[in-house]
């Protein structure tokens, strides 16, 4: 067995079965030393004494194998019904491991909305190795319900022999444009595509991607599986041993791998994933609410909406709206002095934690997106994009309120 194959080997069987909430507390394969401690230790050693000179089993380099980070990997894959789990230091060198699937001469199809920095990744650094990134930009003002049958019809306008994969969000970040995973996954395998789906929006807790046959998952765990703003990580999982095995080169080949400590608070932080996301849902809800009847507002995106042109598909295939939405501020209040005069809510270029947060798309996330690909895609000036945290959702509605009131311009 040559040490690529022993990296692979150690990657987890299936563990789950129980209920969710069950196995956020107890999933994956935790390690238990003879010690048998509870909690798996963090294990902060670069390497690992070998049994004997000809017994390379068991754990070796610790950039291959770590028992705390697989302790993490085996947990994230369970909790997205994977059989197997990457954990990468960041949410984009998951999605760079990802895309190791493809081989230069490529094309990948780009659905709709994407975070700033994939639209990067494909633009500045896959494109020098002849892997396109193939934009699919089908205009999306979020009031007509006919995006997805436009995307669809996109798709297969643009398939020829060089496209090999598709990658989408959904919901995307930041309108929240819904996608139906299944009709997607029905075309890409009429044309043999590997679909690879970003599930940071939603986390396994929300959406479960491979359950509607998507190839490979991928997320930043630096947001709701990490939940206190306090660690940047990443996951890539998947069921096809084919995919698995060309991720888990690129993790331990390329490096990138989730640190013994990141892995730890992950682990730690998964356990209250659904708690805090039940919470942030509700507020999110809240202030959905109140922003619909607000004339400071024109237009709220969130598929929890029965009136968001994505409610239909997120009820199918998500287990609920989510907790992120963005909303576009009217004309006569000015977007700075909002968030400026904000006082629970932080403005900053993250979501997912404890903590509510707000941003400022167009300036920030998606500065890189070319302006003409924005307004198509609706990331417009006046777009502001929340990620509720876990406080009282009334203080957050009368942080709104006050602060809409100072930004009012006339
Ligand atoms: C949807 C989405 N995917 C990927 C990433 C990248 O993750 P990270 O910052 O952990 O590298 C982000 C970061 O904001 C994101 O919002």
């Amino acid at each position: 067995m040559n040490r690529e194959q022993e990296n692979f080997r150690k990657q987890q069987p299936q563990t789950f079965g129980k209920r969710f909430n069950t196995r956020l507390i107890h999933g994956g394969k935790p390690f238990v030393s003879e010690a048998r401690e509870v909690i798996t230790p963090i294990y902060t050693t670069s390497t690992f004494r070998q049994k004997s000179f000809s017994d390379h089993s068991g754990y070796g380099y610790a950039r291959g194998q770590n028992p705390t980070r697989e302790a993490a990997e085996t947990l994230v894959a369970d909790l997205e019904n994977a059989a197997y789990g990457f954990g990468f230091s960041s949410g984009m060198a998951a999605i760079d491991a990802a895309l190791h699937v493809f081989s230069s001469g490529d094309t990948v199809l780009v659905l709709g909305n994407v975070y700033g920095g994939t639209d990067g990744l494909f633009r500045a650094v896959y494109e020098n190795f002849g892997i396109h990134g193939r934009e699919i930009i089908v205009e999306d003002t979020g009031i007509s319900g006919d995006y997805q049958k436009k995307v669809l019809e996109a798709v297969k306008a643009a398939v020829t022999t060089e496209v090999k994969g598709i990658y989408f969000e959904t919901p995307s970040n930041p309108t929240l444009a819904v996608l139906d995973m299944e009709e997607i996954v029905d075309t890409a395998k009429k044309y043999g595509l590997v679909t690879i789906v970003d599930n940071t929006f939603s986390s396994p807790y929300i959406q479960k991607p491979l359950d509607f046959g998507i190839d490979i998952v991928v997320e930043s765990a630096t947001k709701y599986l990490g939940g206190h703003s306090d660690l940047i990580a990443g996951f890539a999982v998947t069921n096809r041993e084919d995919l698995a095995q060309k991720i888990s080169s690129a993790q331990h080949l390329a490096g990138g791998i989730l640190p013994p400590f990141d892995s730890y608070l992950l682990v730690r932080s998964i356990k209250t994933l659904s708690v805090r996301l039940d919470r942030q849902v509700e507020n999110a809800v809240k202030l959905v609410r109140f922003l619909e009847e607000n004339d400071a507002v024109d237009l709220v995106h969130y598929p929890g909406l029965p009136a968001d042109p994505g409610y239909a598909i997120q009820r199918k295939q998500a287990r609920n709206g989510g907790a992120m939405f963005s909303f576009l501020l009217n004309q006569r209040y000015d977007v700075g002095t909002f968030l400026d005069s904000l006082q629970i809510f932080t403005d900053g270029a993250s979501l997912g934690g404890v903590e509510s947060l707000i941003g400022h798309s167009a300036s920030t996330s998606q500065r890189g997106v070319p302006e003409e690909q924005r307004q198509k895609l609706g990331i417009l000036d006046n777009l502001i994009r929340v990620s509720p945290g876990i406080e009282d959702g009334e203080d957050l509605v009368a942080d709104f309120q006050q602060a809409f009131a100072r930004a009012r311009k006339e």
